[in-house]
């Protein structure tokens, strides 16, 4: 019989509404709940194969043998599929993400729905798409929103049981385009696991959590409604709202670049201008320009032309994991 093996693959997301901060760290139950939309396009394709004959786990990202904090993250993340399977092969794994390297864009989140999906179909394990999406975010929080298609609401929920996503409308339901413009990172920014065990140290976080529910609920129905204004007056503050938290926490977090700012500030004169755009970071300098698609080429063009941006990226709304072989 041949080793069981399996290959997914998975978009990166971009929240909307931030996850930052767990009530959990280990288990990654999030102090709040978030939104986001699959990025089509933006994808990690990982072959995941068990073999007897190995001694450990083996990863490869891009073709190369990753770092060992790496290994170990990925090690210990199959552990709990082995530990659902009840087996106990160690595995190959071959990550390949194919938006460009070093651009900054967060991988964690399509690589950890690729291979929760990878591993458990290779194993043989049955699951929903519930189970998948908490096996997901056990591997890195935002990768549970991965898991299904579109647009995506992770309720944060207070157990491993009722921490998952789901979808909350189709790809198709409106043709939002994510306009990345990618500028020079500076040092190695603090990464996203750190950084949510830092939340709690700011004064602020309280405040954020307190009034989560609201800009959940206000980007929930402006979504459904498909009203742009409203949307994005509650994108830009909860993003903006996160990266407060990430400054004023002990470490301070300063992820944004003197280039990020100049596109925040130059995205809200266009929104004022009739242009209908907003902008959200992450955990780094890139900012994330969120448009109707019927403006995206001249959201885009208008972004490239700006000091520091090498390069613009632009994802519609993605579709759900889904099984390439196995
Ligand atoms: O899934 P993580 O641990 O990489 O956390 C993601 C954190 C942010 O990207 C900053 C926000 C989010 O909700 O995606």
């Amino acid at each position: 019989m041949s080793d069981p093996t399996a290959t997914a693959v998975a978009c990166a997301n971009i929240a909307f509404i931030k996850y930052w901060g767990n009530q959990n760290d280990a288990l990654r139950i999030p102090a709040n709940s978030s939104l986001s939309m699959n990025l089509d396009g933006l994808v990690t394709r990982t072959t995941v194969t068990f073999r007897p004959g190995l001694s450990a786990d083996r990863l490869e990202i891009n073709g190369r043998l990753a770092e060992p904090p790496a290994l170990a993250r990925v090690s210990g993340f199959l552990d709990l599929v082995r530990a659902l399977a009840g087996v106990h092969l160690f595995a190959e794994v071959a990550s390949e993400n194919n938006f460009p390297t070093g651009a900054g864009i967060a991988s964690s989140a399509s690589a950890f729905a690729a291979l929760a999906l990878a591993a458990a179909r290779a194993l043989g394990l049955e699951l929903t798409e519930p189970e998948l999406s908490r096996l997901a975010r056990r591997g890195s929080g935002s990768a549970c929103r991965s898991i299904p298609a579109g647009f995506v609401e992770w309720n944060a929920g207070s157990t491993d049981q009722d921490s998952f996503a789901r979808s909350i409308a189709p790809p198709e339901h409106w043709d939002l385009v994510d306009c990345i413009a990618v500028v020079a990172a500076g040092q190695k920014a603090v990464g996203s696991t750190e950084g949510h065990a830092l939340a709690g140290t700011s004064p602020l976080q309280a405040a954020r959590l307190a009034d989560a529910p609201r800009r959940l609920e206000a980007a929930h129905r402006a979504l459904l409604e498909r009203d742009f204004p409203s949307l994005a007056r509650v994108v830009e503050q909860d993003s903006t709202i996160m990266h407060a938290v990430m400054m004023t926490s002990d470490p301070p977090l300063y992820y944004w670049s003197p280039p990020s700012l100049e596109i925040m500030k130059a995205v809200q004169t266009w929104r004022s201008q009739g242009l209908p755009c907003c902008f959200t970071l992450d955990a780094g300098p890139n900012v994330h320009v969120i448009c109707p698609a019927g403006v995206s080429a001249e959201v885009a063009a208008r972004l490239s032309a700006m000091p520091g941006v090498e390069q613009v990226l632009q994802a519609h709304p993605g579709g759900p994991a889904r099984l390439v072989s196995g």
